[in-house]
């Protein structure tokens, strides 16, 4: 899908991988923009800087966790614009904790990581199905793929974001919907270096993991990858390599891990 002269919705778009996407978005001549984020007012200045840009866009706060917040995303998109073709749902917590964090956490994390997307499925998929053409973006991580020591519950809800987006493309594809599942490595955001900073073993596992990039080399990756309706996004080649390998022996690439490892151990 081309984005030219589509409507789309996006989560946790006021800072980082968020707000690149929705801006390039608006640079690739999308009709609309519903840029969303828990901060309204970082929000409102993404969508501002698409309108100074010559786009179309509207920013406000919305708690990606609350499916009421996302079905009012959906509705004001087609108010505004006259439709929904793209829905990204993108806000994503990672606490940096093993499998003993507790259950607020853990229970964060399905909300924020997993149930999201599953609302955000729920009420886009009517109006999309209607049109018999829409695109599901579903932020995930490499950690979804290959598991990020260090942080149990961003691994576990990654991997389901994973299996959704899965789930989706087969259920709907023949439908007119196409699903992608966004898998970065290491990307230069606050969401990464909060956790460098904080001292996380998971933060640091990722910057041993592979080369950081920019958000807006990742949003570049998205819109070529959703030009093409791949289902899964690598803006890190790497991490695509070592998937394959993971998937020709994972006893190997458990060991190949814990090598790259900075101490060595998870
Ligand atoms: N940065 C990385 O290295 C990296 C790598 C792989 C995947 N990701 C994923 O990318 C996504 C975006 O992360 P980022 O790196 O751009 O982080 P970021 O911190 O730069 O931006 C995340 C945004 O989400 C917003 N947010 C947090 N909770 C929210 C909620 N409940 N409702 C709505 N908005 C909320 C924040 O206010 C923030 O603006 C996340 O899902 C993350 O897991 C990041």
């Amino acid at each position: 899908m081309e984005l030219t002269g589509r409507v789309a919705v996006l989560t946790g778009a006021g800072h980082g991988i968020g707000a690149a996407m929705a801006r390039r978005f608006g640079a690739a001549g999308a009709r609309g923009i519903v840029v969303s984020d828990l901060d309204g007012a970082a929000a409102e200045e993404v969508a501002e800087s698409i309108n100074h840009a010559g786009g179309r866009a509207v920013g406000l706060r919305v708690d990606a966790a609350a499916k009421d917040d996302l079905r009012a995303l959906v509705e004001l998109a087609v108010e505004r614009y006259g439709g929904l073709d793209v829905f990204c749902s993108n806000a994503g917590i990672a606490y940096g904790v093993g499998v003993y964090a507790e259950d607020e956490r853990w229970q964060h994390s399905f909300a924020l990581n997993v149930l999201q997307h599953v609302h955000a499925a729920q009420v886009a998929l009517p109006t999309m199905l209607r049109a018999r053409n829409g695109y599901l973006v579903i932020t995930a991580s490499s950690a979804g793929l290959l598991t990020l020591p260090g942080d149990a519950p961003y691994s576990v809800t990654k991997h389901a974001a994973v299996a959704l987006a899965e789930w989706l493309a087969l259920t709907y594809h023949t439908r007119g919907i196409k699903v992608s599942a966004l898998c970065p490595l290491g990307v230069r955001t606050p969401f990464l270096f909060d956790g460098v900073d904080a001292g996380h073993p998971a933060a640091a596992a990722v910057l041993a993991m592979g080369p950081l990039i920019e958000p807006e080399d990742v949003a570049e990756a998205v819109v070529s990858a959703m030009a093409e309706e791949r289902l899964l996004i690598l803006p890190h080649p790497s991490a695509g390599e070592t998937y394959a390998r993971k998937a020709a022996s994972p006893d190997e690439w458990i060991r190949e891990t814990l090598a790259a490892l900075p101490n060595g151990k998870g």
